[in-house]
């Protein structure tokens, strides 16, 4: 058996009549940007989210930076971000000349220690950037608390969140990138919701961030030839809105399918010692953008290649922490200050998980990883 960490054909196959109507239509009408499907797809997404504004871009790193650059920042201004993560956010701080400060993670749930936050807080910090990181939220409630305290503009990174849950300690929810100032997800094909190419959406309920956003994600222009502001040309091509929007009314379902993959994995790893399964936090639903294990006492790599020879892909999301890369070795960063980030990157594996996983393929995986456990 074959099985690889994400299935997007698989996903296809169910909604082909459907997506391939969809794109036929937009190439018939041949309105490729800017088309009437991007305009349904944002009202479609804000109205599923409960946000006021959703405003699509070219893919979810342009999303960061066009974020960034609607905050009206100065250079060196200083941006907290989580140090266990993808580059692209602390990429779009540094792309803009503002400065990256990287804070470690809880061990249980890799996102950002909210206990870290004020300690990394100076006199230019203006923006506090949460991960929610492989499918759950940050701790959202405290990270708000600490930017009114500080006065510090939040931008949710939800690329690996949309659908996710956030519940306040009032007993109500919002969902993942409706509670900050503005958030950015990203469609990348293997996220929770992907189109077929790149693709991203910034969202916000502050209706002056919004016109603003509209504008610098179209050169900085309101009417055709008339520029305001420095801006960029990012947008999400009306064949990939169509997608979308036809995916989006699945999205709940993929999300649940990837929940029940979760609990088989949860089951089968939690009698394996070397296995610690995630945890899934109090205040978040978690959607399980990624499955993600920390190992103890085995080589990683051994079991990678024992699972890769049963044709099982495993990945190591993320093999080294950002304060590492050499990207930001310019900066000097004190490795002390990253214990967590530093020993995940050591033992972290993410198993395959996707919308159309069944029993037998969550079995033959979780068979096989206890073999391997049995023979060492
Ligand atoms: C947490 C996070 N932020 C940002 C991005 C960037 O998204 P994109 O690949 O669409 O530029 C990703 C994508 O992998 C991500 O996982």
């Amino acid at each position: 058996m074959k099985v690889p960490m994400v299935n997007i054909h698989a996903e296809y196959l169910k909604l082909k009549e459907e997506i391939d109507k969809n794109i036929l239509k937009v190439i018939n009408n041949s309105d490729f940007i800017n088309g009437e499907e991007v305009k349904e797809f944002q009202a479609e997404l804000a109205c599923y989210l409960n946000v006021k504004n959703v405003i699509t871009c070219g893919n979810g790193t342009d999303a960061l930076q066009i974020a960034l650059m609607a905050l009206d920042l100065q250079p060196d201004d200083e941006v907290i971000t989580s140090d266990f993560s993808f580059i692209a956010t602390a990429e779009a701080v540094a792309f803009l000349k503002l400065r990256p400060v990287f804070v470690d993670v809880y061990e249980d749930t890799y996102n950002i220690n909210v206990e870290k936050i004020e300690a990394a807080i100076t006199p230019k910090t203006k923006v506090i950037v949460p991960v929610h990181l492989f499918g759950q939220c940050a701790d959202m409630e405290k990270i708000m608390l600490i930017a009114k305290k500080y006065n510090l503009f939040v931008i949710e990174d939800t690329a690996q969140a949309t659908g996710c849950d956030y519940f306040f300690s009032d007993g109500t929810y919002k969902k993942a990138g409706t509670i900050g100032d503005i958030a950015c997800t990203s469609f990348f094909p293997s996220k929770n919701l992907g189109c077929y190419g790149d693709g991203g959406a910034i969202f916000t309920n502050d209706e002056t961030l919004a016109d603003k956003i509209k504008m610098i994600v179209n050169h900085g222009s309101k009417i055709k030839y008339f520029h305001e502001i420095i801006g960029v040309n990012s947008r999400l091509d009306t064949i990939q809105a169509a997608i979308l929007q036809t995916k989006l009314p699945h999205l709940d379902e993929y999300n649940k399918a990837r929940r029940v993959a979760a609990d088989y994995y949860h089951n089968a790893f939690s009698k394996i010692e070397n296995i610690i399964i995630p945890e899934i936090s109090k205040f978040s639903s978690h959607i399980f953008h990624q499955y993600t294990v920390k190992l103890q006492g085995i080589d990683r790599e051994k079991l990678q290649e024992f699972l890769k020879k049963s044709g099982i892909a495993t990945a190591i999301y993320y093999p080294m922490p950002i304060h590492k890369q050499k990207v930001f070795q310019n900066v000097l960063y004190d490795d002390n200050e990253f214990c967590v980030s530093n020993k995940l990157s050591n033992n972290v594996l993410s198993f395959p998980i996707h919308g159309e996983m069944n029993k037998e393929i969550l079995k033959y995986i979780t068979d096989s990883v206890s073999d391997f456990f049995t023979r060492v």
